[in-house]
């Protein structure tokens, strides 16, 4: 494990089926503000392939280091999820140096998990960092943090999706207003425009997170993972070609397991022991 992504594993109580964690990913560079360099990026990478590859992971949550206490001398950090791309790694750099670090990115890395993802936020959520949050399924930010697309005022434009991620979820004016002016768009703001799922107070952020996350562990991981691939045919299908994905997707489901465990469940009014096939 690399040092500046730490991971977790928590056990999902009454898993079934059995082994189940909800994985949670630091992004460790607090004294950056969480900002993705390299080494940062290599490690998301290789933490989503073996996400991908271990049947135990139910869900995976990604959250920034917190800030230790003001060394002296020295403020106080501010609280941060992630304050973008590391800035000092564009320095010099011409498009034949970028490209290939942008096509081989986190941020779709992340995007293309099968299980679902909860971005947990406290704090700024800037450029590469609302990239993070928008490549994840959901996202539940403490009332104090702040989201943003400052790239204009570098010179650049958001380089993770951030256009094509921001547009399809806030829609074509807010996400416009966002990437063109580069200001911040509070919490409670990013909550009341979709942005957020969640809100709540710094100290209530990791129960509230784990809370979602239990809620979404215990679903069928083989349902759950459907589920995600339909809602994201929207996406990239006009509605008559999306409704079509959907129906092939539910038809398919009545030859599983989990389908006749789950209705049996209700109808005896007991607790669904998914098998995840
Ligand atoms: N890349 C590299 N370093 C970054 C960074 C980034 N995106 N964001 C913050 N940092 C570093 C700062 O350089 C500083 O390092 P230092 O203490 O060694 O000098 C440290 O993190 C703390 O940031 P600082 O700017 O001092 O905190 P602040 O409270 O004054 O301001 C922000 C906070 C988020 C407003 C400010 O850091 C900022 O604008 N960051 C860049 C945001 C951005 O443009 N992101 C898009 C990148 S593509």
């Amino acid at each position: 494990m690399s040092a500046s992504l730490l991971i977790e594993r928590i056990e999902v109580e009454d898993s079934s089926p059995a082994g189940g964690v909800v994985e949670i990913w630091t992004i460790n560079r607090a004294d950056k503000l969480n900002a993705l360099n390299s080494e940062v990026v290599a490690a998301l990478n290789n933490a989503c392939s073996a996400a991908e590859s271990d049947n135990d992971v139910r869900v995976v949550v990604i959250r920034g280091a917190a800030a230790g206490p003001a060394l002296e001398g020295k403020r106080q950090k501010p609280a941060a999820f992630v304050a973008g791309a590391d800035i000092t790694e564009f320095v010099g750099k011409d498009s034949s140096e970028i490209r290939p670090i942008f096509e081989n990115n986190a941020w779709e890395a992340i995007w293309n998990l099968s299980m679902p993802t909860v971005a947990s936020i406290d704090g700024f959520a800037l450029g590469g960092g609302s990239e993070i949050a928008l490549s994840c399924d959901m996202r539940i930010a403490t009332n104090r943090s702040n989201f943003g697309t400052p790239e204009i005022n570098l010179g650049l434009i958001p380089g993770g999706g951030g256009t094509q991620r921001l547009t399809r979820l806030l829609g074509y004016g807010k996400a416009m207003e966002m990437v063109m002016t580069g200001e911040m768009v509070p919490a409670v703001e990013a909550y009341r425009i979709g942005l957020v799922n969640r809100l709540c107070e710094p100290e209530e952020l990791y129960d509230t997170t784990m809370e979602l996350a239990m809620v979404l562990a215990n679903k069928s991981p083989h349902t759950i993972k459907v589920a995600k691939r339909a809602v994201r045919a929207a996406l990239d299908h006009g509605l008559e070609d999306g409704v079509k994905i959907e129906r092939d997707e539910f038809c398919a489901l009545f030859d599983t397991d989990d389908k006749e465990i789950g209705v049996n469940a209700f109808i005896n009014r007991e607790k669904p022991e998914w098998k995840g096939c």
